[in-house]
């Protein structure tokens, strides 16, 4: 993208009714361990202005998403089966489920649906096809409709078989929620004001560490904080215990940190931090600088003085791109430094604050501020990687 709105054909550009419309969506949503319940449904509400307007047009609609990385295996706890029921209560109405994605049985359920009906396939990446953009899963997959919506935001960096591959078999247009993605990020590139911060959390550096070098080309300031800050502290030589660190990532944060200061982007990293004596809600914590993390012990969230070097950093910043939170935020006991900055973005004055990925939309949404962001974009899960980051960020800082 290079700036401008992008205007691309959407479902109100085609005749819908009495079709059988594929829709692909992102119902990558994280799921409780144990009841595998769907616990943040931003993504499922996200797509029901898609999913109500094809219905009040005539369309028979089928879902389908992937859910996590089954790698091309049947994997019962990552069965959409929670997420279609969760999807029936926000919609008031039943939705289908096949236990497949493709065959005679689904083909069969597509068949029979009747106008203003939905159902929902089962996890497409139960099969490695889906990953792999086979050409004979795309048409399998577009043999089911007469139309194809692409409404799955959060997986467009993606060319996988239902992304990319059946678009080639079918009249392909994007939905409501991709057209209000793009549509903002085109502005927000267009009119893209500095300074831009781009905050960055989640667990790992290894998913997001393009990202960062691509946002280093870009923004002013890069605030660094969660699991992935660990590779950075111990690469500027702090000791960090037990803490998750990815050590074949340490010679590439280094350069991230060289080439900072080379730009001058002012790149900061925690300097208190919540420790654990282990990974878990209930473990004994206590707060430290960064210089004196105990032996065995693990960094669990960011410190208090760490939110407030952050939120002085972010004052006056007229464009803040986050993703990622800054901690263990399902322990509830370690997700204060997320919520405390979450509070801290949300007030800021005269900023374009844009946030993206599921975790870091579940921080405000817990808080019941989400509502006080410029835009929430469903685009990555901070858990499952940083591409969401790069369509976001890069989208937004690509100027
Ligand atoms: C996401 O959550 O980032 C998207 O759903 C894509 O998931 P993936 O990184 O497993 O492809």
């Amino acid at each position: 993208m290079t700036g401008g709105a992008v205007r691309k054909k959407t479902v109100r550009d085609v005749d819908v009714n009495g079709k059988r419309v594929l829709v692909r969506v992102d119902y990558n949503v994280p799921l409780e361990p144990e009841s595998g319940n769907v616990l943040d449904d931003t993504r499922i509400k996200a797509t029901l202005p898609t999913i109500e307007y094809l219905r009040e047009k005539g369309a028979k609609l089928i879902l389908a998403s992937h859910l996590g990385r089954p790698e091309g295996k049947r994997e019962p706890s990552l069965s959409l089966a929670h997420v279609g029921e969760r999807l029936a209560e926000l919609l008031g109405s039943p939705v289908k489920m096949t236990g497949c994605c493709c065959g005679p049985e689904v083909q069969a359920a597509a068949q029979a649906l009747e106008p203003g009906e939905v159902l929902l396939l089962e996890n497409l990446r139960f099969h490695a096809e889906e990953e792999a953009n086979d050409p004979e899963y795309a048409k399998a997959l577009a043999s089911l409709a007469e139309v194809y919506v692409n409404d799955a935001f959060g997986a467009a960096h993606r060319a996988h078989a239902s992304m990319e591959g059946v678009a080639r078999y079918l009249p392909a247009v994007a939905g409501l929620l991709m057209e209000k993605e793009l549509e903002f990020l085109g502005r927000a590139v267009a009119e893209v004001e500095r300074p831009c911060a781009a905050i960055i959390g989640g667990a790992k550096i290894s998913t997001k560490i393009s990202v960062l070098e691509s946002l280093l080309e870009r923004a002013d300031k890069l605030l660094i904080g969660g699991g992935m800050a660990n590779t950075f502290l111990k690469a500027e030589g702090f000791s960090v215990g037990e803490s998750l660190v990815e050590d074949e990532f340490l010679e590439r944060a280094r350069r991230v940190m060289e080439r900072a200061k080379e730009k001058r982007v002012l790149l900061l990293l925690p300097t208190d931090v919540i420790v654990a004596d282990r990974f878990a809600a209930d473990a004994q914590a206590k707060r430290v600088s960064i210089k004196d993390v105990p032996e065995g012990w693990r960094i669990m969230d960011v410190g208090e003085m760490t939110v407030d070097v952050f939120a002085k950093a972010l004052e006056g910043c007229k464009t803040v791109v986050w993703n990622g939170p800054m901690g263990v935020i399902e322990f509830g006991s370690f997700a204060h430094g997320s919520h405390r900055l979450a509070g801290v973005v949300a007030n800021l004055k005269g900023a374009t604050t844009i946030l993206g990925g599921g975790e870091t939309a579940a921080v405000v949404e817990q808080l019941g501020i989400a509502g006080r962001f410029s835009h929430l974009s469903t685009g990555g899960a901070a858990a499952l990687g940083g591409a969401a980051m790069l369509a976001v960020g890069a989208a937004v800082l690509a100027f």
